[in-house]
């Protein structure tokens, strides 16, 4: 496994909203900044009592510089108001800050990558760091980066989906709970005949979350 510095240096003293997503800009804590336009970090009300964590920004994302804007992002805001949720409310954001993409396809289109584990531990500062200041009542994993960064790598998503977890212990600021679901493009990637209730999976948890705040 290849070892980053990690993100820990670039973060700024003043541990405001806008302090630390102006100071991610210049984050090189791992090898993504290279080939990336831009640091896509989270957005939303500094108010918001729910976070959404992604994988990782995609193509649109990384062209807009905001999260979950693309196909993912349409299906997530879907999922959120058919669980009663506004998404002017949340405030959501990635477990790795930078698009990561194959480069085979360089020039062309570019096709998502995951993030390694190195780099989902390297970005870690800056997730946490975001959950330190929003102190939120509930975090919401969405997919298995998310929750490896937030709940560790052996959390498996399939099996515990949809529970409402004391996963920090008291660790960040409010203690919130944390709860895994699948991640929207899972839902975009199921097959024609598994999607419908791959979303209605993803919907009941959401509404967990909604009955929760
Ligand atoms: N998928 C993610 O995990 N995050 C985004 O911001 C977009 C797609
Ligand atoms: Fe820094 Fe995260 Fe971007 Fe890596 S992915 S350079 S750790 S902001």
């Amino acid at each position: 496994m290849v070892g980053y510095e990690g993100a820990e240096r670039y973060l700024p003293a003043d541990r405001s909203l806008q302090a630390l997503r102006s100071a991610a800009r210049g984050c090189r804590g791992c090898d993504l900044y290279r080939d990336a336009t831009q640091t896509v970090f989270g957005a939303g009300p500094s108010t918001a009592h729910v976070v959404l964590v992604g994988e990782v920004p995609g193509d649109r994302e990384d062209v807009t510089g905001r999260p979950f804007v693309g196909p993912a992002g349409a299906l997530l805001d879907r999922a959120l108001d058919d669980a009663g949720i506004d998404r002017e409310t949340v405030y959501v954001t990635n477990a790795v800050k930078h698009f990561r993409f194959s480069p085979a396809d360089r020039g062309k289109r570019r096709i998502h990558m995951k993030p390694s584990r190195s780099q989902i531990v390297a970005c870690h500062p800056w997730l946490v760091a975001e959950l330190a200041v929003l102190a939120p009542a509930v975090v919401v994993c969405l997919g298995a980066t998310a929750a490896q960064s937030l709940l560790g790598k052996d959390f498996r998503v399939r099996e515990q989906r949809g529970l409402l977890l004391d996963g920090f212990a008291g660790e960040l600021p409010g203690a919130p709970r944390v709860l895994a679901t699948l991640h929207p493009s899972a839902v975009l990637r199921a097959p024609p005949e598994e999607r419908e209730q791959a979303y209605a999976e993803l919907v009941a948890d959401l509404h967990v979350v909604a009955k929760a705040i």
